[in-house]
């Protein structure tokens, strides 16, 4: 990491600018011990004039210690000029009793600290520590948001991915709930983690909810939480998804499978902003955006009364729909090699390419799975392939199951459960595959997985769970 930003490094600068030559004597010497490089200056202008000259060199100080009262430009007015610059430096102000008030009023405009005179040597170090140690983990956060974002990334180009985009930006910066619809696999949670992270809730939290997953009898509990003893196996109180996502955003993924018990609570909590904890009366505000997906015709739900209108208009206040990948087969190229590049960096290895027939070749394809089976289909690939992957190789793999990305050749030898040591091993081993398998035969449709298998859906969730085999 940035070795500059901690102080146990030679490299940590830290700018004295003090008009007191005892002062700035006394602090170069404490902070050179403490193996700091420092640099000093008279008054704030001094001060500016240095920062402009190492800035040409490519340097900067990871901290300012800086006087409050000092002669043609004061600590005050150097504050103020350096909230200009982007990425400056956090400041500490020193201040001699009679400025005490003047350096509370630095702190309330950006510095980060006051130190008051007689300057005690161990505070001036914690103050200095403290100070670079959040400035990194300032660092460390924007990067984390970088990986964050990186991570969702909504890769297409394609006009219709275009427009999605636009729509995206304008409905993010609003506060209205947002329906996303699509078919399996098309990028509905990708476009609700978006709408989250390029909206001012990004700092706050992204609650996931599978509605589908939940059983019916346990939705109210875990969406809006419960107290202790209120029913049978309540053990602990119990904080809801509505509750957590406060401040952030709800995503209510597969929405069109909640039960209409259910639906009714939920349509109160968005007209009221306050949940009701199963086993409690008084309720709890809450602050949330809701954004739900559904591959489901929620218009026909309506109709056949699975589910509520009112809920329904309520949610579809900004619709978003997420066209299949072989209406915007123009994405399908830019999303192939985003997809090679992920696999290449998880593997420590260059990614591999596609020849232009083999691009041509997928282009062509229908994709009821989607991107999800874009995604899975190269995966395959990149078992097989080293380099180059070849149309031949595409087609073999489109050949080799009904899911079209061959997930029953395709698996790692390390997933044979014959290879399992343990009776416990190879069972888990066959009951992964034996999903893995069930899932691809229905282009990782999970509502039909689970008809098929005369499973409950929320039963196959946790299997599928348990195996990672979602996404
Ligand atoms: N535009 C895109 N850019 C990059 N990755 C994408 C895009 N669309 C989908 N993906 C990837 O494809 C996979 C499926 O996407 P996602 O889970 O968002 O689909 P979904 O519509 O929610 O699927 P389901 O209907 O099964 O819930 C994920 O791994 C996701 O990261
Ligand atoms: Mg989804």
């Amino acid at each position: 990491m940035a070795s500059d930003a901690t102080p146990e490094t030679k490299a940590t600068t830290v700018l004295v600018v003090d008009d007191d030559a005892d002062i700035r004597v006394a602090l170069e010497m404490l902070l050179r011990y403490e193996k700091f490089e420092v640099w000093t200056a008279n008054n704030g202008k001094q001060g500016l004039q240095r920062l402009a000259k190492e800035k040409e060199a490519g340097e900067a100080p990871d901290l300012i210690l800086c006087d409050v009262k000092m002669p043609d430009m004061d600590g005050m007015e150097m504050l103020g000029e350096l909230q200009e610059i982007p990425e400056a430096p956090p400041v500490v102000m020193i201040s001699g009793h009679a400025d005490v008030a003047m350096a509370v009023d630095a702190v309330r405009r950006g510095a980060v600290d006051f130190l008051e005179k007689p300057l005690d040597q161990n505070r001036v170090l914690v103050s200095i520590k403290s100070a670079l140690r959040q400035k990194q983990l300032k660092r460390e956060n924007t990067g984390l948001r970088k990986q964050l974002s990186d991570r969702w990334e909504l890769v297409g180009k394609g006009a219709a991915m275009k427009a999605l985009n636009e729509q995206l930006e304008r409905v993010a910066a609003v506060d209205a709930p947002v329906l996303i619809t699509g078919e399996n696999g098309t990028g509905k949670e990708v476009v609700a983690r978006n709408v989250h992270l390029r909206g001012p809730r990004a700092a706050g939290p992204f609650i996931a909810v599978n509605c589908a997953a939940i059983p019916a009898e346990l939705i109210e509990s875990e969406l809006f939480g419960h107290e202790k003893g209120s029913f049978t196996g309540a053990h602990e109180r119990r904080i809801g998804h509505f509750e957590a996502a406060d401040g952030g955003t709800l995503f209510l993924d597969e929405i069109g499978d909640m039960p209409l018990a259910a639906q009714a609570k939920v349509l109160r909590v968005l007209e009221t902003r306050e949940v009701t904890r199963v086993g409690e009366s008084k309720p709890i505000a809450v602050d949330i955006r809701v954004v739900a997906a559904t591959n489901a015709d929620l218009a026909q739900a309506v109709e056949e009364k699975t589910f509520r209108m009112d809920l329904f208009y309520r949610l579809n206040v900004v619709p978003l729909r997420v066209p299949p990948l072989r209406e915007r087969p123009e994405d399908v190229p830019l999303l192939a090699e985003h997809f090679l590049e992920a696999i290449a960096k998880r593997e420590g290895r260059r990614a591999a390419s596609l020849e232009p027939e083999a691009v041509a070749f997928l282009k062509s394809q229908p994709f009821p799975g989607n991107v999800r089976q874009l995604k899975n289909l190269l995966e395959a690939a990149h078992v097989f392939c080293e380099g180059t992957i070849q149309r031949g190789e595409l087609e073999r793999l489109f050949a080799d199951g009904p899911s079209l990305s061959a997930p029953t050749t395709a698996f790692a030898a390390e997933e044979d459960p014959f290879t399992s040591t343990t009776f416990e091993e190879f069972k888990n081993a066959s009951e992964a595959l034996f999903f893995r398998l069930k899932l691809a035969q229905n282009e990782g449709n999970v509502k039909r997985t689970a008809e098929n298998l005369g499973m409950q859906r929320s039963h196959l969730y946790k299997k599928l769970d348990r195996y990672g085999l979602k996404n």
